[in-house]
């Protein structure tokens, strides 16, 4: 069972605000601000006690400005090529691992038996759903937790990995908290000099093959909508002008691709059974501009459902493979964030699902033809590092058109 996830005592809090309601916690002290349904449970990490608040409020650094980084920059010298044609099955076969930057047993466990099942898929891409570094995100462009976290459990594995930002790659002092975007930057910076971290900027689009796509990806970043605590730089924030850009561009994008399929790709799930629950009401909040995800939630409402094939999301350390919908237009939600993580083995809401499982470590293979999308769920023993096919869910028609339909 997983319990490191956070949960603050409030919605929508700044850290200082948190910190102080922790020392209260601990106190004993009463809750002014409680409002909706508050979770049973604070994590003990969240309660951090009276001399460690008052040293953590001493040196919180003030906020700054720096620039949305969408543009998009350059690969690492000698970086793996992005597949141009299908493999011998004639399809582009892709990775998909959530949550995995732990650098423990489970982690390594996962890639080894993900790295035997792309052998035989002969996988051209890899995703990485965000929460690549636990707990706070890189310290530098070039932290060891690079190394550890990431490279040497993959090795082997060797493709381009679309990496997108979670909660605890952007978190300063309270782990996951995902109130320090400049910790994100470094994520991107390191793609500089990666051969398998792809990150060009905090949200991008990878079209495959890139002259005249088959499917075209679509990274988001869904902290600001979904932290725990207010963003330190406001730039940043849920409603500043790093997000109303994200939320313009994705919707141009999905508007001009030219790909047949198109893959959405975020930690933050739209539709969750497990025990985070769905954006608008993550954590049992129901109030608040971004604890609940009540933004995320309009977003992938109007921007992403219905012109969408696929949402793929981690955050939650669960595999589920759910059904499309009315309600979504169409559009499938997967979660896919078990790869060094599981959950509590139980469905907290009930979404219809093709498939779920809420216990063991796994990835997914996602496989892209003009035919059809081929979702393979995988669950991991992670003693033996052998990985086991569970479920394979198809999908034949787009649920929106091309802007020109593909040959
Ligand atoms: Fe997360």
């Amino acid at each position: 069972m997983c319990e490191d996830e956070l949960i603050p005592p409030q919605a929508d809090m700044t850290e200082r605000e948190w910190l102080r309601a922790g020392s209260a916690a601990t106190a004993g002290g009463p809750s002014p601000r409680t409002t909706g349904r508050v979770p049973q449970r604070v994590n003990r990490r969240t309660l951090l006690g009276g001399a460690m608040a008052g040293a953590a409020l001493a040196v919180l650094p003030s906020p700054a400005q720096s620039p949305a980084s969408a543009a998009p920059r350059l690969g690492a010298p000698g970086a793996f090529p992005f597949p141009e044609n299908p493999n011998g099955k004639g399809e582009f076969a892709v990775l998909v691992t959530g949550d995995a930057g732990t650098g423990d047993e489970a982690q390594y466990a996962v890639a080894a038996a993900a790295r035997d099942v792309c052998r035989t898929e002969r996988i051209g891409l890899a995703v990485g759903l965000g929460d690549n570094i636990y707990e706070n995100g890189p310290e530098s462009d070039d932290d060891s937790e690079f190394q550890d976290k990431f490279e040497r459990p993959n090795s082997g594995i060797d493709v381009p990995w679309l990496m997108v930002l979670g909660n605890h790659d952007c978190s300063g002092l309270i782990p996951g908290s995902g109130g320090d975007p400049s910790r994100g930057d470094r994520e991107v910076s390191y793609a500089a000099t990666s051969r398998r971290w792809y990150m060009p900027s905090r949200y991008y689009s990878v079209p495959l093959p890139a002259a005249d796509p088959l499917v075209e990806f679509f990274a988001i970043d869904t902290i600001p909508w979904s932290s725990y605590v207010a963003q330190l730089d406001p730039h940043y924030r849920w409603d500043g002008p790093y997000m109303r850009e994200q939320r313009s561009w994705l919707d141009g994008a999905l508007r001009a691709s030219r790909a047949r399929w198109k893959v959405v790709i975020g930690h933050h799930p739209y539709l969750n059974n497990g025990k985070h629950g769905s954006a608008g009401s993550y954590d049992g909040f129901e109030i608040g501009n971004y604890t609940s995800g009540v933004h995320l939630k309009d977003m992938y409402e109007k921007v992403v459902c219905g012109r969408a094939d696929l949402i793929l999301s981690g955050h939650d350390h669960t595999l589920q493979v759910l059904e499309p919908t009315a309600r979504t237009g169409g559009t499938r939600q997967v979660v896919c964030g078990a790869s060094a993580k599981t959950e509590d083995g139980t469905a907290h809401f009930g979404h219809p699902a093709a498939w779920q499982n809420f216990s063991d470590h796994g990835f997914m293979v996602l496989k892209v033809s003009g035919a059809r999308l081929t979702i393979d769920a995988y669950t991991v023993d992670v003693a033996t590092r052998k990985a086991t096919l569970r479920h394979r869910a198809h999908q034949t028609r787009p649920v929106a058109a091309p802007s020109r339909v593909h040959a």
